[in-house]
């Protein structure tokens, strides 16, 4: 299908020329209604791509957190003008002085100083969004207490940026959050209708989803392959030429909204069921006293073997929830996931199955019922990373409370408020003492880097759980320890 002709811009002037004039102020100071505004860039036009590579476009970034932070960034880095915008305050106001609101550390020390050019940070979204060509939406997709979907986020900030937008000016909304194939036409779709405002005429929507791994300099957003999906071809293909100047890597355009949607959430849950299968090999190999590690360092041996590492838990933004997008979207249709469920229930009882492990090795070690003392090392779900979400460190906390098993943890990338109650916060690892195991939960660079001989000698039973399959144990073994991993007979 033919995309409707273009629609010029009411001032046909890029934001780069306001001079610093707020526009969008000075004309709310003089009476008009936001829908009245003057688009004061241009959107959509067969100009796009050119004028995405001069760097001659306004990009709005909604959402300013582990995605949205580093893409506003990188697109300012890029010459481009930039509007961030996050309904937290703390979160704008850290932005605005130039600190970081996230625990990622690769975002430490490239976040514009206040009062850079072309860096505009706000709580108001109808502030930002008539300056933009371009909005991409960055917006949290969590699953409810029920594990199902919370598409809120993506619904609210949708229908902000589409209240905000000037009709006719045919600005790009992208949705970058992960979401199920179909979200981004069914959750904004009748957002527009019930505005009035037409694709093609008023506005265009895209899906990009976001890959980057937090963490990971070689993996940043600048450095990830993006697939776009849009119904307009030609949107798509300009939105081409748009990533490709913040990414080093391969941009795509794959065809409709729903190819770009289901290709990042499988990403996640082929991962999923990757580190389900170790963890399920991690439970059964003890049992036939076989150290799982030994398993898959033959078995990698062979040229198309993967190999993963088991753990006491899959955590994070993305992995144990977006299976459920997926799962949800083929119940719908009638389709049982059964392989995507299965894997699901094996990576969210990990811990639960290491806490009984645990339980038993206290047992053994002759720690009373009700006394035991664990500490656990990293609370964080990912290495280097101070991110806290969906940690595993979590439901193994609740799995040993409910042993009676008291806990302590130490984690230099966390805040103690990051830290839920009932858990005992450990600052200095040099003086913690008393415990009678510590358990390897994150494999920050610090928890495997501690005085091992110093902290053996403070333990009340020096035993040691190496929950993640990092650390050297035969030599741990001859500095004190009684050493257990996950995985391991
Ligand atoms: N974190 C990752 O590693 C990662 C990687 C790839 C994709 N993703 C996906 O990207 C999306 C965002 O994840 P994140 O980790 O950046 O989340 P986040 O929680 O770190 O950031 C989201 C931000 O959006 C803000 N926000 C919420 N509603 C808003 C609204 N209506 N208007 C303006 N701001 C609003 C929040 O205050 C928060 O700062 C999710 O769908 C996630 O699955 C995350």
């Amino acid at each position: 299908m033919k995309p409707p002709p273009p629609v010029t811009s009411t001032l046909g002037i890029s934001s780069r020329l306001t001079l610093g004039v707020n526009i969008p102020s000075l004309v709310q100071a003089i009476g008009f209604k936001n829908s009245a505004l003057p688009h004061l860039t241009m959107g959509w036009t067969p100009e796009f791509a050119n004028r995405a590579a001069n760097g001659d476009l306004t990009v709005g970034i909604i959402g300013l957190g582990y995605v949205g932070l580093p893409t506003a960034i990188g697109f300012h880095d890029s010459g481009f003008n930039v509007w961030g915008v996050d309904i937290s305050q703390r979160t704008v106001d850290m932005v605005k002085r130039g600190e970081n609101p996230t625990g990622d550390p690769d975002v430490n020390d490239i976040i514009p100083a206040p009062g850079s050019e072309r860096w505009n940070i706000t709580t108001s979204t109808s502030e930002a969004v008539p300056h933009c060509d371009v909005v991409l939406v960055t917006v949290p997709t969590p699953v409810t207490e029920d594990l199902k979907p919370d598409l809120t986020y993506v619904q609210s900030a949708g229908r902000a940026v589409f209240d905000s937008l000037v009709r006719g000016s045919r600005t790009i909304v992208v949705l970058e959050s992960t979401v199920y194939p179909g979200v981004t036409a069914q959750t904004w779709l009748p957002e527009l209708e019930e505005i009035g405002l037409q694709i093609g005429v008023d506005v265009e929507i895209a899906y990009c989803p976001e890959r980057f791994n937090p963490g990971d300099p070689a993996h940043g957003v600048r450095q990830v392959a993006r697939v776009i999906g849009c119904s307009n071809p030609d949107v798509g293909a300009g939105l081409v030429g748009l990533y490709s100047r913040l990414t080093s890597e391969d941009v795509r355009y794959v065809g409709k909204l729903e190819v770009a949607e289901a290709a990042k959430v499988i990403e996640n849950v082929q991962r999923d069921i990757n580190i389900a299968l170790v963890n399920e090999l991690a439970r059964i190999f003890p049992e036939l006293d076989v150290d799982v590690e030994d398993v898959l360092s033959a078995a990698a041996t062979k040229w198309n073997f993967h190999r993963y590492t088991p753990g006491v838990g899959v955590g994070g933004h993305c992995i144990p929830v977006d299976p459920y997008y997926m799962m949800q979207r083929a119940a719908d249709v009638g389709v049982p996931a059964e392989l995507i469920t299965a894997a699901r229930a094996v990576n969210r009882t990990m811990p639960i199955h290491v806490a009984g492990v645990l339980n038993e090795l206290l047992y053994k070690a002759g720690v009373p019922a009700g006394e035991g003392k664990v500490l656990l090392l990293g609370w964080s779900y990912k290495a280097e990373v101070g991110d806290p979400r969906e940690t595993p460190a979590e439901p193994l906390t609740e799995a040993l409370h409910s042993k009676d098993i008291a806990v302590a943890a130490y984690d230099p990338h966390l805040n103690a408020e990051d830290f839920p109650e009932g858990v005992e916060v450990v600052t200095d690892i040099d003086s913690a003492e008393g415990y009678d195991m510590a358990v390897l939960v994150t494999a920050h660079k610090a928890c495997q880097e501690i005085d091992w001989a110093g902290l053996a000698s403070r333990m009340r039973n020096p035993i040691l759980y190496d929950g993640r399959r990092v650390l050297d144990l035969n030599s741990l073994e001859n500095s004190g320890w009684q050493v257990h991993a996950v995985g391991r007979p």
